[in-house]
């Protein structure tokens, strides 16, 4: 698939086919993009935990923070959550980088994912003792970020943003993303 059709693609999904597993395997080969990355000075700091098994799902879940736009929505219930998580942990004290660093990462595997069929969501709302007891975080370093993986199990709408980007779901139950139009995301150069 080409690239931009994979962007155009790839919306953040919040509710999944739980019971259809991803092997750790697979998650080694999204992270193995991560690792091919581009990062600042080349100098690797991110670290990754992928995780497959139920009893460390259900252990991360309760940590994550769902869609805050949806008020009325307390994220994904039993058998629509997400059945794989990567966790990216970064060096505590390590500013400069990080979160850049991680945001390329978490790219990286996010359209790898999707490129196999799978749907994911990046979250950075979390309760971070909870997340870090749960994850099994290495001395030195903290989560930074963690990414929802499986089969999709809901249907998203890509949109033209009408002056509110808040995404929404409507009367089907499917979830709207509104993107600003290119023309409004650019600034010509000063002649
Ligand atoms: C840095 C970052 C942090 C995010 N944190 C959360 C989060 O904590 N919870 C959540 O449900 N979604 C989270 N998201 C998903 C965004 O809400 C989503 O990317 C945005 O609504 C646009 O939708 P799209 O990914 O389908 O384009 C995060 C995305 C990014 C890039």
């Amino acid at each position: 698939m080409k690239f931009h059709d994979l962007a155009e693609e790839n919306r953040s999904v919040r509710r999944f086919r739980e019971d259809e597993k991803i092997t750790e395997q697979q998650l080694l080969t999204f992270i193995d993009s991560a690792r091919l990355a581009p990062c600042g000075a080349n100098l690797q700091l991110l670290r990754f935990t992928p995780v497959t098994e139920r009893r460390h799902c259900l252990r991360i879940f309760p940590a994550l923070k769902w869609a805050g736009y949806l008020e009325n929505w307390n994220g994904p219930e039993e058998g629509e959550r997400p059945p794989a998580y990567i966790i990216i942990h970064a060096p505590i004290g390590e500013r400069r980088h990080i979160p850049v660093d991680a945001g390329i990462a978490a790219a990286y595997i996010v359209l790898t994912a999707r490129e196999s069929g799978y749907g994911s969501c990046m979250i950075m709302s979390f309760d971070g003792k909870l997340l870090e007891e749960a994850a099994g975080t290495p001395d030195g370093y903290l989560p930074f970020l963690i990414i929802a993986l499986g089969m999709p199990g809901e249907e998203t709408v890509l949109e033209e943003a009408d002056g509110d980007i808040r995404y929404y779901r409507d009367a089907q139950d499917r979830h709207h993303v509104p993107k600003i139009a290119l023309d409004d995301l650019i600034v010509p150069v000063k002649d």
